[in-house]
């Protein structure tokens, strides 16, 4: 990790909007999970304000908040090591997000590539919320001065835009008070890719089930969809150069050297020759081994939401503890009258 002179906190978060995937699990999940044990000050969020930006049934996003709460710990985070909550019991964020609102500009809100993905040409009936989230995604980030920001690559533009509001902000009001954060993006699986289409990001919204692996999925769904996976006829190479061209195949070998904690490279050394039909199978073994368990941990956890909700409570309180003086100091920096 890079120097900075504030002291090293992390943070980042996933919108509880249901279907977490292979894709979040490999990019975020696990590494909040390497980067709190390896003693730094984690928090992480159930991001549930990013979620409205679209229509979210209400019942199903109460579930999807707390299953994603569910799978925070089921993965290994803890909650007496990180601070877990839901974003919308620490006001700080909406506050902070709108004096960001007001520091970004609409020039760089314009640049934004998932706006534009995602709204599509039907940009005129999408929420004001969608266009305005990166300054949400933000304050998030700067409420609690984090230094890091562990994401997958399709967030990296996000937390590149989180450094220019710190920046402007610092700027326009002559104080060195937010740090720039960086993000963290390394480990083989930064861009887990569809199972359907290896130049597509596995994403819980494409409109395929079989596109993705479902971090509820049981072992006999990972399995079919794993053996269902597009590939081509030819064998495993030796070495990542021959595998250009064949996304479908690098996206594979990807997956299985995230699961199994090698390089793509080693994974080659071993896989060499071999065909799909070979290769496969033992990617479903070492993909269930690795879920089965979380997801078995996830359904015991979901059977007392009342002490998931116990956990996002206190971890919301040990959050507001930290972005609250933030949040004041802001506002004194801005010229805003506190007088209670
Ligand atoms: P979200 O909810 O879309 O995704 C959560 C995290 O999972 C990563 N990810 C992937 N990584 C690898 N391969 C994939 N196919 C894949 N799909 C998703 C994402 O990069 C992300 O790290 N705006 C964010 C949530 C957010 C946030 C924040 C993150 C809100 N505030 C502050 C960090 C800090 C989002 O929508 O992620």
């Amino acid at each position: 990790m890079g120097e900075t002179k504030h002291t090293p906190r992390v943070f980042s978060g996933i919108q509880p909007s249901g279907n977490l995937t292979l894709g979040n699990y490999l990019g975020a999940v696990k590494r909040f999970v390497e980067m709190q044990n390896s003693g730094i000050e984690t928090i992480y969020c159930m991001v549930d304000l990013h979620a409205i930006t679209v229509w979210q049934d209400p019942e199903t996003l109460r579930h999807n908040t707390r299953e994603l709460a569910a799978a925070y710990i089921a993965c290994g985070l803890d909650p007496a090591k990180s601070i877990l909550f839901n974003q919308s019991q620490v006001s700080a964020h909406a506050e902070l997000g709108w004096v960001f609102s007001c520091v970004a500009r609409l020039g760089w809100m314009n640049r934004m590539t998932q706006f534009k993905d995602k709204a599509g040409k039907n940009a005129e009936k999408t929420s004001l919320g969608l266009y305005a989230y990166p300054s949400l995604m933000a304050a998030d980030i700067l409420a609690y001065h984090a230094t890091h920001v562990p994401v997958g690559e399709d967030q990296k533009q996000h937390v590149e835009l989180t450094r220019d509001i710190a920046n402007k902000f610092n700027h326009d009001f002559k104080v060195d008070f937010f740090p720039e954060p960086e993000p963290i993006i390394d480990g083989a699986a930064t861009r887990v890719m569809s199972l359907r289409d290896g130049t597509k990001k596995m994403s819980k919204s494409d409109p395929s089930d079989l596109s993705r692996i479902n971090m509820t999925d049981d072992t006999d769904t990972i399995a079919k969809k794993i053996r269902k996976a597009k590939t081509d006829p030819e064998p495993l190479p030796d070495n990542l150069d021959d595998l250009a061209g064949r996304p479908e195949a690098r996206n594979l070998i990807n997956i299985y050297a995230a699961l199994d904690g090698k390089t793509p490279e080693q994974v080659m050394a071993c896989v060499a020759g071999q065909q799909f039909g070979q290769f496969k199978p033992a990617l479903a073994d070492l993909a269930v081994a690795h879920l089965a368990p979380i997801t078995e941990e996830m359904t015991r956890l979901m059977a007392d939401v009342t002490e998931i909700d116990r956990v996002l409570g206190k971890g919301a309180d040990r959050a507001a503890a930290i972005a609250e003086p933030i949040l004041a100091q802001t506002y004194d920096i801005v010229g805003m009258v506190r007088s209670r």
